[in-house]
């Protein structure tokens, strides 16, 4: 029997490494606002028809991995498993996509598929994307692909390849898709049974397969790219042109046809050789027509969806740099009733200045606060007994290296402790870019008040 105290199979709980989540998502948005994407908030839930109708009926996520549920009105909703259908009828409903274009939103929020959970796939998963409204021009695609690319770079990110192809539009799959199925009738001996399933419905997915014998005969299929009409394949010659002149490098791969129905000319994936058997970080590409199949204008459009999960593990995995965590700037340690009084004076003053600043709330002894203090990484500590409140001075230890400074407790010693926070800020810096062409900041006079 499942155990019900335990995180459903499939979720993660967050609770030492929130900071890697906010630095990721801070810089995904970041690198997305120079791009002119701004973000935008739609609901985790909607009604189950905005995702058969723009996933698509005979996609894998409509198929089997829904979390569907009827509310207590009846009406039949899921939880998103992917944001592009969400984003669209939000545009549409709101009018957004009858003002000025391009359009350009991103966001990031948690998506549901119920799929079956395993290194760098979950049930409940974060995507970060962008989508784009309007522009038709080559342009357009390779804008948002040098925007992954400027995000991977960013985090630090080297092992990540970008996959392309084109898929073109209806027209030019006409023809194609008799040829794939003559190709692929002529070999069902040797397909698995999801793909025989699609050889009517979807045989494009069939290239998608991930079953090996099936993979062997998708090898020799007809490419997609030999059938683009005259407008598909001068948008997808442009994109490559385009990418060149960015020095952007891509694989062009024929048989990427990418999970969901909506998409046409370019799509593209960003894989990783580091992250195990679920290699896509991303994926993306046009949806030219999804707009208008779902109601609103005709309105050219593409974006694409980053798995932060799988962001996260190829950066844990390849030693890419996440700032650490703030640190408690200065820890105050009170004794007795008077003290702990001043203590919370103390605290409120740095924590209006912006500093992380901790007191007790444990009725401690001196002994288990300072071990405390330590535990949460606090630069500095103060001791605050009845003799050092009567005084009104006491001793600000440093507690790297123990050193102490007299000072009075005010304004002489929330200035001390601005000004050497100051000092290891420039510290820092010099640090950072000495080395460098960087000629700045003097050395700081470093613990000149300090006694050993
Ligand atoms: P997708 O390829 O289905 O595309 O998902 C994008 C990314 O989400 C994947 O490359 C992967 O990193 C991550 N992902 C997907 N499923 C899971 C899972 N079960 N566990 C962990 N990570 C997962 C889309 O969702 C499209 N909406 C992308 C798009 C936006 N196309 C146009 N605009």
């Amino acid at each position: 029997m499942e155990k019900t105290n335990q995180a459903l199979k499939g979720t993660q709980d967050v609770l030492q490494d929130a900071y890697k989540w906010q630095y990721v998502e801070r810089l995904a948005v970041e690198t997305a606002a120079l791009y002119g994407f701004r973000e935008v908030r739609v609901p985790t839930f909607e009604y189950t028809e905005v995702f058969t109708g723009s996933v698509g009926e005979s996609s894998d996520i409509v198929q089997k991995e829904m979390y569907t549920f009827q509310d207590k009105g009846g009406r039949s909703v899921t939880l998103r498993p992917e944001f592009t259908a969400g984003v669209v009828r939000a545009m549409i409903e709101h009018g957004e996509i009858n003002g000025a274009l391009p359009r350009k939103v991103c966001y990031a929020g948690s998506c549901f598929r119920q799929e079956r959970p395993q290194k760098g796939r979950q049930r409940e998963f974060h995507q970060f994307g962008v989508e784009s409204f309007g522009p038709a021009d080559p342009a357009a695609d390779v804008e948002i692909i040098a925007l992954a690319v400027a995000f991977f770079d960013v985090l630090g990110l080297e092992d990540v390849k970008l996959k392309i192809n084109s898929i073109g539009c209806p027209e030019c799959r006409k023809e194609y898709l008799v040829r794939l199925r003559e190709y692929l009738f002529s070999h069902r001996a040797g397909l698995d049974g999801d793909s025989l399933n699609r050889l009517e419905t979807n045989p494009m997915r069939i290239l998608d397969s991930k079953v090996p014998s099936t993979i062997e005969i998708v090898a020799g299929a007809p490419k997609i790219t030999d059938f683009l009409c005259g407008d598909c394949s001068r948008h997808f010659g442009s994109v490559l042109e385009q990418l060149d002149a960015l020095e952007i490098v891509y694989e062009l791969s024929p048989l990427l046809v990418r999970g969901l129905d909506y998409y046409t000319n370019t799509v593209f994936e960003f894989v990783s050789a580091s992250i195990g058997a679920q290699d896509a970080i991303g994926g993306g590409g046009r949806y030219n027509l999804l707009v208008e199949r779902r109601g609103g204008k005709p309105t050219p459009a593409l974006g694409f969806a980053i798995g932060l999960e799988r962001v996260i593990m190829l950066m844990e995995q390849t030693g890419a740099l996440f700032p650490e965590g703030k640190k408690c700037d200065i820890y105050i340690a009170p004794i007795g009733d008077a003290a702990s009084k001043k203590a919370l004076e103390l605290t409120a003053e740095f924590r209006s200045m912006g500093f992380w600043a901790e007191t007790d709330l444990m009725n401690r002894s001196v002994k288990a606060q300072m071990k405390y203090a330590n535990k949460i990484g606090a630069e500095y500590a103060l001791v605050l007994g009845e003799r050092e409140v009567e005084e009104g001075a006491a001793s600000l230890k440093k507690m790297e290296s123990g050193e102490t400074v007299e000072l009075k407790l005010g304004s002489e010693l929330c200035e001390w402790f601005t000004q050497a926070r100051l000092m290891s800020v420039k510290k820092e810096l010099n640090d950072i870019f000495s080395g460098g062409d960087f000629d700045g900041f003097d050395e700081p006079d470093e613990d000149e008040d300090f006694q050993a």
